[in-house]
């Protein structure tokens, strides 16, 4: 069995992070999200694992590398643009042969991980399984109407919604996904869309079964879910300290990475603070997740992401943000008293 991890695509909802760099590799809890799913591929036994890359491809290579440290070995598939999730399947066939596999989106995060899934999968060997799980508003969602262990109908973002199951972001398929990415079109969007693609086998009478998970799952393609799985994976941690301390208050929860200073803040978990940051006469509240060599210094901060190599001077306070790499957010002392910013394109500011 191999595993098939998509990590290409356009990140249009993450811009303008996603100008310069994979939104795959944003950090959640300082881990890049990309890495929760090949641990989790891991854990559920697979080793041969394909990943579907795109203009990003350099930087997601050189994060992942030959997949060892994992424990699985990787094999790069480049996609000329991104057409959709079952072109990215039907662009797979001559890594996946004739096995079965997991394809697993790789901006998503799973709590419980795939292992059940895919155990499941192996042993009642349907032709393709989906993973699902009961949400609040289906409209939003490609939602699966099912009829006892069977999967009847696939739509994708319902006005008047039959079922309140929407397709988490892994699926299982045999080889038969193939003859369904082959024959079907793009959609209005211009893709091949994964959902018409299994709606396609559960028209050519293949069973298609559905698995629905309790535990959480987040799609992080846009910022609220990037900070709201950032919050729940820190909740998550065991305080630790390798960095150094001195005249500050640290609360519970709150991990400090190798080379970190923290220097007369107060730090209130769960929080994580990164290699090599500086945090100086601050204020870290929780939720917040720093990357490294960053310096935050006589600011404020909460529930936010920051990455690496930036620096935050004199603010208060920033709250539900993400800030990108090698950004500087500063106060001035210039007068007339007015903001001065240079910002990217299609970037928010919100200014209360
Ligand atoms: P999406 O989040 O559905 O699409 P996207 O990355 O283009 O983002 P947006 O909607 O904000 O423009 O994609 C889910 C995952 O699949 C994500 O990790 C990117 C990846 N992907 C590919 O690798 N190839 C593709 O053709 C598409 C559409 C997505």
């Amino acid at each position: 069995m191999k595993a098939l991890v998509l990590s290409g695509g356009k990140g249009t909802r993450l811009r303008p992070i996603t100008h310069t760099s994979a939104k795959q590799l944003v950090p959640v809890a300082n881990k890049p999200i990309l890495f929760y799913g090949l641990e989790a591929i891991s854990r559920s036994g697979i080793k041969d694992v394909g990943i579907i890359v795109g203009e990003t491809k350099n930087e997601i290579k050189a994060a992942v590398g030959n997949g060892s440290k994992f424990g699985i070995k990787v094999t790069y598939i480049e996609q000329e643009a991104p057409l959709g999730l079952a072109h990215a399947v039907k662009i797979s066939r001559d890594f996946m042969k004739n096995d079965e596999f997991v394809m697993y989106l790789g901006d998503n995060l799973i709590r419980d991980g795939i292992k059940t899934f895919v155990d499941e999968f192996k042993k009642k060997k349907p032709n393709a399984q989906i993973l699902l799980a009961k949400v609040p508003n289906p409209q939003q969602f490609g939602v699966a109407e099912l009829k006892g262990d069977r999967v009847m109908r696939l739509v994708e973002k319902p006005k008047q919604p039959k079922s309140d199951l929407a397709l988490v972001g892994v699926y299982m398929f045999d080889k038969n996904i193939f003859e369904a990415v082959n024959n079907i079109k793009p959609s209005w969007r211009n893709e091949l869309e994964i959902t018409d693609a299994i709606q396609y086998m559960v028209t050519k009478k293949f069973v298609v079964t559905p698995h629905i998970i309790t535990g959480w799952w987040k799609d992080t393609g846009k910022l609220e879910d990037m900070l709201e799985a950032n919050r729940i994976i820190l909740d998550t941690l065991k305080s630790e300290n390798k960095g150094t301390i001195k005249d500050s208050e640290i609360d519970e929860k709150v991990v400090i990475q190798k080379g970190a200073q923290i220097n007369n803040s107060t730090v209130r978990g769960p929080v994580i603070i990164g290699e090599n940051c500086k945090i100086l006469n601050s204020y870290i509240g929780p939720f917040t997740s720093v990357y490294f060599n960053t310096i935050i210094e006589n600011s404020e901060i909460e529930h936010s992401i920051v990455l690496e190599n930036s620096k935050v001077s004199d603010v208060k306070r920033i709250t539900d943000s993400l800030i990108g790499q090698n950004v500087e957010v500063l106060k001035s002392g210039k007068k007339p008293h007015a903001f001065r910013i240079m910002v990217g394109d299609s970037s928010r500011v919100e200014i209360v």
